[in-house]
């Protein structure tokens, strides 16, 4: 038995050496767009899934829907035959490695959601065959591809580690980010048992330039969940710092610029008005959830987590007392310019955007809100926020600034025209230090 293990992993492992091996990416989104053209541009006969027929669609004409991948590059890897995506998931039995990279979210009971998971996994077990090696790369608690992936896998009769292979890498793409981008980012693997982890490193090591291994699949997950507490963490923990120096007249903003010339023992984390995107407001939980079934409190994720959700009502309340001081108008009868929808900087992706919780916010106080983005026209439909769905964003002009009681800024997007909201919004109340770090901070200007 042991023999046919080693004669299934070393010839996997040849075949992926060899770039005869063909790469199955199942969830084209964020994660896995990227993925699959790096598997392509690897060299790998790559075909991408999804359920969303849009996807694949898109894909097959070389129309990039993700900033991380150039459509030309998409077109060019799909032009060369390298890159197909369908529907029909029957093909998976056609692919060496299937890596699964569909959405992790929380239920409405901020409990972990696993049914894009279980519901992927099922449909590979359909087709598993002896030799295969199936990768989940969506976010976690430690011990799901042990404890839950395995078991449905292993349903069929075929074992791990023995007739086919398993393993955990955890996503690290930085949407925006110009420097790192899939090939560059560091990569933890894991694999169930050795010959897993062999197949891991073979296939990963020609899609990226450095791998990292790790003992075991439950480590890579705990790998992944520390990386986005960390930051969860120190987000709100500058965040505090921010309200607590604000009443003492320090400006938070001057604080960390100058704390971080400091070489060693300092990194700088920001204030804003609250978390955003798809992994710092949703993986941390997934640990909360687990540790419960250990007996462990989180403290540190839930006091992080209670912080950056009351971040967006103080902003708000910031909003209100400047209001009320500046012209005496409440909050119910203002019209308020939003500058910057996404959640994050020089980005489109909308997903879990503070942004939502100040519109909500503010127009359940009766306030008329408008919103500029030159990366989002329209908001697109989103699960928890439908009934934005459609909303556009309005251009920047003497026009709309002049219309507007106040501006409020909640993304710094490099390309909004800070200096024209300096010479004509009434009041702007920045959430992003976005105009002082540009020269153009005044007294109608409050950051919050
Ligand atoms: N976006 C990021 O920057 C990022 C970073 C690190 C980790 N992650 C993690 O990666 C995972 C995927 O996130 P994402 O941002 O790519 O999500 P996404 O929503 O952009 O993409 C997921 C895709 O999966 C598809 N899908 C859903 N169910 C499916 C199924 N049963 N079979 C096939 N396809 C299915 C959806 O149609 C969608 O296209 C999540 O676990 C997330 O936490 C995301």
């Amino acid at each position: 038995m042991t023999l046919a293990m080693d004669d299934l992993a070393e010839a996997l492992v040849a075949r992926l050496r060899a770039r005869e091996a063909t790469a199955g990416v199942i969830g084209l989104g964020y994660v896995g767009l990227p993925l699959a053209a790096a598997a392509a541009r690897a060299g790998f006969s790559t075909l991408g899934f999804d359920v969303d027929p849009s996807k694949p669609e898109r894909l097959n004409k070389g129309e990039s829907y993700i900033d991380a991948v150039g459509s030309e590059e998409l077109g060019a890897l799909v032009q060369a035959g390298r890159l197909h995506a369908t529907t029909d998931f029957g093909r998976l039995a056609e692919c060496d490695v299937a890596v699964i990279c569909v959405p992790t979210p929380l239920t409405r009971q901020r409990e972990p959601d696993l049914s894009y998971v279980e519901a992927t996994v099922k449909t590979i077990a359909r087709t598993l065959r002896p030799g295969q090696l199936i990768v989940l790369e969506s976010t976690t608690w430690p011990g799901t591809t042990r404890e839950v992936v395995k078991p449905l896998l292993e349903a069929g009769g075929l074992r791990s580690g023995v007739d086919f292979f398993l393993g955990f890498s955890p996503e690290r793409e930085d949407p925006g980010n110009a420097e790192f981008g899939t090939r560059t980012i560091p990569k933890v693997v894991a694999g169930d048992g050795a010959a897993a982890g062999r197949a891991m490193e073979a296939f990963y090591g020609a899609v990226v330039q450095t791998v990292v291994p790790v003992s075991s699949p439950d480590v890579a997950e705990a790998v992944k969940i520390t990386e986005n507490v960390f930051r969860a963490v120190n987000i709100a923990l500058v965040n505090e710092l921010k309200m607590v120096f604000e009443r003492m007249g320090v400006d938070v903003w001057e604080v960390i610029e100058a704390a971080k010339t400091k070489p060693f023992g300092f990194m700088p984390f920001y204030p804003g008005p609250g978390l955003g995107g798809h992994c710092i407001p949703i993986d941390p939980f997934y640990l909360t959830w687990k540790s419960r079934e250990y007996e462990m409190p989180t403290r540190f994720i839930e006091l992080a987590g209670e912080i950056n959700v009351s971040m967006p009502r103080y902003v708000i309340a910031r909003l209100e007392e400047a209001l009320d001081r500046r012209s005496g108008k409440s909050l119910g009868s203002a019209k308020i310019l939003i500058v910057g929808l996404s959640y994050k900087r020089n980005v489109a992706d909308v997903r879990e955007s503070p942004t939502f919780k100040l519109m909500e916010l503010l127009e359940g106080r009766g306030a008329e809100v408008q919103f500029h983005d030159p990366h989002v026209p329209a908001i697109p439909p989103t699960r928890e926020h439908a009934a934005y769905a459609g909303r556009r964003s309005v251009p920047l002009t003497d026009k709309t600034l002049a219309a507007a009681d106040a501006v409020l800024i909640s993304t710094d997007h490099d390309a909004v025209d800070y200096g024209l909201i300096a010479s004509r919004a009434a009041l702007v109340i920045d959430t992003r230090n976005a105009l002082a770090r540009r020269g153009l901070g005044s007294d109608k200007v409050v950051k919050a």
